[in-house]
């Protein structure tokens, strides 16, 4: 079956008892064993079936089978955000005297998280420009255990060759963690370009509607398996029945919600790009992007994330954030409404200006996270305010 067809139909668990036609939601913390032995059945591993919610419930299940049947990977977890799936990856792959290479450009928690917390547990830690194949393969030591990155990257959008990557990962044996929230896996498919482990904030587009935090990790069983037990288990970062409910109507629009947030985003990038007050605009789906020819290469539409930067600075960006009505001024991004937001001072303020700067997050750049919304309303909200 086709991507729409699976991001409705796939895993879908049936429920017997009443003939639900959705999932209900499992809103319990525990379950029933039939006797002891069945208990000691489940404990063991001996017998498949649900034991408390924090080990796993039918509704993170679904989600999480869904998002790897799309991912192109056989199992999944939600977590109960973006974060704690970056955690939860990034410490079962790495112990004291373990080295990551993680990209330059990063959502500033996951940033925060690799550069400040993982040293505390003797973890070396290099942050590099992931676009130089030289340097990737000069930092590259026999400690060497994790490569991580987004592509396009948070807020710059930088594009990563993930072949290139992984091809060189491969031959020293090295997991590649991609998080692929920007793209969905309607856009980009990091396994099928050799990834091992694809990472979402399923807050943003997976969820889509701006009404949960969440996130998800895939890839093959072993390696899932492994993160679930005993690290999700016993971090206890997991999603909850509810908020994974909600994911699963999300993911039931997500490829109608990207193809709308695409074309949108390129005829708002198209009218930035032409604008006067504004100086440089970053979004793989125009030509003067960087990065655009791996973009073609890897991606299938160009996503839903602009950032830009206005000739008259930073001060001329908090003026523009001020100043749209429609548009709210808000972190977060992927849901149905046009976000704005300011990177320096708000999503990536955990990152310090030097190391912000050398990511290519200048002061001056703005973000806008376009929603699915008439196009005319967002250009028109975006020219008042730029008159303004
Ligand atoms: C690319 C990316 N990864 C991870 C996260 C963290 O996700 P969450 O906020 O759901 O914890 C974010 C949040 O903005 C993000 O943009």
């Amino acid at each position: 079956m086709k991507f729409n067809t699976r991001a409705i139909h796939s895993h879908h668990q049936h429920e017997k008892i009443y003939g639900a036609h959705t999932t209900p939601i499992y809103q319990t913390s525990t379950f029933i064993f039939e006797n002891a032995d069945q208990g000691g059945r489940r404990f063991s591993g001996e017998e498949e079936g649900f034991i408390y919610t924090r080990l796993g419930n039918p509704n993170m299940t679904e989600v999480g089978m869904r998002i790897a049947n799309l991912e192109g990977t056989e199992k999944g977890l939600v977590t109960s955000s973006g974060m704690s799936a970056v955690s939860t990856t990034l410490m079962r792959h790495l112990s004291h005297g373990d080295h990551i290479i993680a990209s330059d450009c990063l959502y500033g928690c996951s940033f925060g998280f690799i550069t400040e917390v993982l040293p505390q547990y003797g973890i070396e830690v290099d942050t590099i420009d992931l676009t130089n194949e030289e340097l990737l393969l000069n930092t590259i030591k026999d400690n060497t255990k994790v490569i991580y990155f987004e592509t396009p990257a948070n807020p710059t959008l930088k594009i990563i060759d993930i072949k290139k990557i992984t091809t060189i990962a491969k031959s020293k044996g090295i997991k590649v963690v991609v998080d692929n929230t920007f793209m969905t896996p309607y856009l980009q498919s990091p396994i099928e370009l050799g990834a091992d482990i694809v990472i979402h904030s399923a807050t943003k587009y997976i969820g889509g509607h701006g009404d949960v935090i969440a996130g998800i990790i895939v890839g093959k069983s072993e390696d899932i398996n492994n993160i679930a037990f005993p690290y999700l288990k016993d971090f206890g970062g997991n999603s909850s029945p509810f908020d994974s409910w909600l994911l699963m109507r999300g993911i039931k629009t997500l490829g109608l919600r990207m193809e709308r947030h695409c074309s949108n985003a390129q005829k708002v990038a198209e009218y930035l790009e032409k604008h006067p007050k504004i100086a440089k605009v970053y979004y793989p789906g125009l030509e003067s992007f960087k990065g655009k020819e791996i973009a073609d290469k890897q991606m299938r539409g160009y996503g839903g994330i602009i950032a830009f930067e206005m000739k008259d600075g930073f001060d001329a960006g908090k003026k523009l954030m001020d100043s749209v009505n429609m548009i709210s001024l808000a972190v977060s991004l992927g849901t149905v409404d046009t976000l704005i937001q300011h990177p320096a001072s708000m999503t990536h303020s955990p990152i310090p200006k030097e190391e912000r700067e050398k990511g290519g997050i200048t002061d001056g750049l703005v973000r806008l996270s376009i929603g699915i919304e008439d196009v005319e309303d967002i250009l028109n909200d975006l020219d008042n305010a730029l008159k303004k």
